[in-house]
């Protein structure tokens, strides 16, 4: 079997169509949606990451700004840049670009932003509701993995799900959406004995663990759907410079029923669903 591709890129660009009309529709009311970005140091992919989605914000009539700091710059500017823009009308969104440096305390750099405007959802408060099933706003990596399901027809009920990673950006919340969508989940980390009998067992495979093409054909079972959250940077070789997953694609392909590419796949979705968020937020205020 070679796997059908599910393309973040095509799926993006049919969700993205509407957001520019509801942005117009809600700008024509005098609620423009606008989002902030705040970039900490000069870590070159999120640099290209916050490019990303200012562009994208451009193309869907979403009003950006974009802050960028000195790698060394005193967390209280930060601080005081959030407080400003918690209060600023304009905006709807705050995004802090992950990671910070460590002379930050991340946690409480994300829960000084307002939760009305936590369009990241990773405030502890965002994060609860997400668990109670009734998310104020989804992280936008595994709510674009949600959507995958969704356009492609997926079903979920009873499916064994296997999610390989346990950060709070995506594994823990990818899990909580999967289990809300009525899977059996599994949740795969560092520590885990015999990861490959785990994957063996999943219908419906998350790999999130950030070590290039960890995942091999051999670890999946036939016919599985293959959700790749991985962007690595591979180091040596022929391909050295080029991006790949966490998924081994070339092996993975033949075995599963859908899987995802890198580049192309999970990451359009992430900023398409940062996009949605910011249009909720709006539409939220507008409507207040
Ligand atoms: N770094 C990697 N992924 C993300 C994300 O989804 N949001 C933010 N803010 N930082 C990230």
């Amino acid at each position: 079997m070679t796997a059908q591709l599910l393309d973040g890129v095509a799926l993006g660009q049919k969700l993205r169509a509407g957001f520019k009309l509801k942005a117009d529709e809600l700008a024509a009311q005098g609620v423009r949606p606008g989002l902030a970005v705040i970039l900490v140091g000069e870590d070159a992919a999120s640099q290209i990451y916050v490019r990303n989605k200012v562009n994208a914000c451009a193309q869907a009539g979403i009003h950006s700004e974009r802050y960028a700091y000195a790698l060394d710059v005193a967390p209280q500017v930060v601080f005081d840049k959030i407080a400003e823009l918690n209060a600023d009308p304009k905006i709807h969104g705050i995004l802090v670009q992950l990671p910070l440096p460590k002379h930050f305390d991340a946690d409480a750099v994300l829960e000084a932003i307002a939760p009305t405007k936590d369009v990241d959802g990773f405030r502890a408060e965002n994060v609860g509701a997400l668990m109670q099933g009734q998310p104020c706003f989804i992280p936008c990596t595994p709510y674009g993995a949600m959507k995958f399901f969704e356009d492609a027809g997926i079903n979920l009920k009873g499916k064994e799900a296997v999610v390989v990673g346990r950060s709070n950006i995506v594994g823990k919340p990818m899990a909580m959406l999967l289990m809300h969508a009525g899977a059996t989940v599994t949740v795969c980390h560092s520590q885990t004995r015999d990861l490959k009998a785990h994957c063996l067992r999943a219908d419906i495979l998350v790999a999130a663990i950030g070590k290039a093409k960890m995942i091999s054909g051999d670890m999946i079972k036939p016919g599985a759907v293959v959700i790749d959250v991985g962007i690595n940077r591979i180091q040596e070789g022929p391909d050295a410079g080029k991006l790949c997953g966490d998924v081994d694609f070339e092996s993975a392909r033949e075995v599963a029923s859908f899987i995802t590419p890198v580049p192309g796949g999970v990451g359009p979705m992430t900023i398409t669903m940062l996009l949605a968020n910011t249009l909720e937020s709006a539409e939220r205020a507008a409507s207040a």
